[in-house]
């Protein structure tokens, strides 16, 4: 059975967020995955580093750090991005739907609900405080 690992680590700007997306979908790539596929995790990812960066760390900060964690396990893709920042009060709550925190950026309150919807599961763990970890796992269909 086909196991993989990477992590990579990268500052909380906004330029890092496609950065990301490209590199989960580069070691992906190994599940050949299909369009539709790669397009989904593009998707929840950019929305988990978008949190990470806007709410974890309450804006863009040169001297704060995102990490981003990939494995594969057969045909199961689980990514984690973590930030170190202030951590979520009320998960159940942030997970509503159009629930946001920050409605004077114009955010939607839909990135959980986005990140569910294009993942097979999602699992937010946090900690007032000491920052945010969201895990979000894929399984890739083998037969086409
Ligand atoms: N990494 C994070 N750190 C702290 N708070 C977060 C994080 N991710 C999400 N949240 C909280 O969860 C809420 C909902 O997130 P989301 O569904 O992506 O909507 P939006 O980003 O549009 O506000 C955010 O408004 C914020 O309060
Ligand atoms: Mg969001």
């Amino acid at each position: 059975m086909k196991q993989n690992r990477m992590k990579v680590e990268f500052k909380s700007i906004s330029e890092n967020e496609s950065f990301a997306r490209v590199v989960v979908s580069a070691f992906a790539a190994q599940l050949d995955p299909t369009i539709d596929e790669i397009s989904d995790i593009k998707t929840a990812i950019s929305e988990a580093v978008t949190n990470a960066i806007i709410h974890g760390y309450g804006s863009e900060n040169e001297d704060k750090n995102v990490i981003v964690e990939a494995t594969i396990d057969g045909n199961e893709l689980t990514v984690s991005v973590t930030d170190e920042g202030e951590g979520i009060d009320n998960v159940e709550l942030a997970m509503q739907p159009l629930y946001t925190s920050r409605p004077d950026l114009e955010r939607s309150g839909m990135g959980f609900t986005v990140m569910e919807t294009f993942m097979d599961s999602l699992e937010v763990k946090s900690e007032k405080g000491r920052g945010t970890t969201i895990t979000m796992k894929k399984i890739f269909n083998s037969v086409r």
